[in-house]
């Protein structure tokens, strides 16, 4: 596996307010602190999603249950939302190419027209449906839950047979509905949340319908998990990416944080990134600050044409991280004769010449403009490659927890969200006096 970040545009004097050698080498020996603390709290169980070897086992159950259903499902959707949710769309997108089992939806939110049309789409009798919930409680998946079960039961349809839960080994609603109408049902680990999830049956279930070789995903994330072992910032990629990023945004200013995917197949990892680092730094810190830097997903070339400008000459605020496929696993070179003697810069060239030559300018342009960013660049994007980025991200986040001062497992504002949509549903709804209008 080969998986680097090349960081020199984080760093002055190649960027105007970058951290200069003298920063770095203060850094690193912060890092050695916040690592320390980091593995205390690891060795205590509080970080669920770094104890591979203890959820091996659950991982052989998802394969032994997958393995012989082959070819019985044509589709296979995720009903789940957050953490719940976008490891697996992040999973689809990358892996995608490697497709060699069921279509895989993920119906992550309660718009009732597009699951309407999905469940018109949908053959039950191919169809099984993934019902994620951690806590087992979020009202979107009960609520998507209850439709697909009136859906199976009008059909005299087997749950069994179409259902499997993920969720809480011991407490919640789908664990008790999958014990009364025996569901099969696969555990999170409670020392595991949402968003720190994708490695657990929330992301390897629907993974494994897919096709994808999820021993490889672990693999991965595993070896990236031991590079990150250690508390020399300079050989720990999760450390360089947490203490750069911290940096730019308490001196620097630089609190937005774009993630740019410059490969289609991992712009879903960018929201995933989004979700990770705003739901596990966005908080309130022992002094009572607001704090937590605001994480942007962007997509190259694309947005270089949307949203570059504003990276370039607005408010100089942000970082950029991108995201590199170094070996593109399919190339297409162009055609000279079609646009000679007209344009020569494209000539012998292929498309993804072109990709990384765009990525490339991109950050020197950035750079010359005084505008960090970083480079994550993955040889391929594969299943190994995809766990040990995903890994590399959580641990990052994990470090940055204890650097912004929050506790980055928690979720308070969501949990209270959660609680009001509740009882907005038993509320009236908003009266006149509420509101104001312009009609
Ligand atoms: O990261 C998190 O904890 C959240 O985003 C949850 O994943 C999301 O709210 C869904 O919760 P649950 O898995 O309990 O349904």
């Amino acid at each position: 596996m080969a998986l680097r970040i090349d960081f020199a545009r984080m760093m002055a004097p190649r960027v105007t307010g970058g951290a200069t050698e003298a920063e770095f080498r203060t850094l690193r020996t912060r890092f050695a602190t916040v690592h320390e603390a980091v593995t205390a709290d690891a060795a205590a169980g509080r970080y669920g999603f770094l104890e591979l070897e203890s959820q091996a086992a659950e991982h052989a159950r998802v394969l032994a249950f997958t393995g012989p259903l082959r070819g019985r499902y044509a589709d296979v959707v995720v009903l789940g939302i957050g953490g719940s949710a976008l490891g697996a769309i992040a999973l689809r997108t990358a892996l995608g190419d490697a497709f060699a089992g069921a279509n895989l939806h993920v119906a992550d939110n309660v718009d009732p027209a597009p699951i309407a049309a999905l469940l018109k789409r949908l053959d039950l009798a191919r169809t099984l449906f993934c019902v994620i919930s951690k806590s087992g409680t979020t009202v979107e998946t009960l609520a998507q839950y209850a439709l697909v079960r009136a859906a199976i039961d009008r059909d005299h349809r087997q749950p069994m047979r179409h259902l499997a839960f993920v969720t809480d080994p011991a407490v919640g609603p789908l664990r008790e509905i999958a014990v009364r109408d025996r569901i099969p049902v696969f555990d999170v680990p409670p020392n595991v949340g949402g968003r720190f999830s994708v490695l657990t049956p929330v992301g390897t279930l629907p993974a494994a319908f897919a096709g994808f070789d999820t021993s490889a995903f672990l693999a991965g994330a595993r070896e990236m998990r031991e590079r990150c072992a250690v508390g020399e910032l300079k050989a720990n990629p999760a450390g360089v990416f947490a203490m750069l990023q911290w940096r730019a945004h308490t001196q620097a200013g630089r609190g937005i944080h774009v993630m740019m995917s410059y490969a289609d197949a991992l712009r879903d990892v960018a929201p995933w990134f989004v979700q990770l680092w705003a739901e596990s730094l966005g908080k309130i810190n022992a002094e009572g600050q607001h704090t937590g830097p605001t994480p942007v997903a962007a997509r190259g070339t694309t947005d270089q044409h949307s949203q570059l400008q504003l990276y370039m000459e607005g408010p100089a605020d942000k970082t950029v991280a991108f995201l590199v496929e170094r070996e593109h696993r399919a190339d297409l070179k162009l055609s000279d004769a079609a646009l000679a003697p007209v344009v020569e810069h494209l000539r012998s060239r292929t498309l993804g010449e072109l990709l990384d030559a765009e990525q490339r300018a991109t950050a020197d342009a950035l750079a010359s403009a005084g505008r960090p960013s970083l480079a994550i660049e993955l040889d391929v994007c594969d299943a190994h490659h995809v766990g040990a980025l995903m890994m590399l991200l959580m641990k990052a986040t994990i470090y940055a927890g204890v650097l912004y001062g929050v506790n980055p497992l928690d979720q308070p504002g969501v949990e209270l969200g959660k609680r009001l949509a509740r009882e907005a549903l038993v509320t009236p709804k908003r009266t006149a006096a509420d509101s104001r209008w312009i009609v």
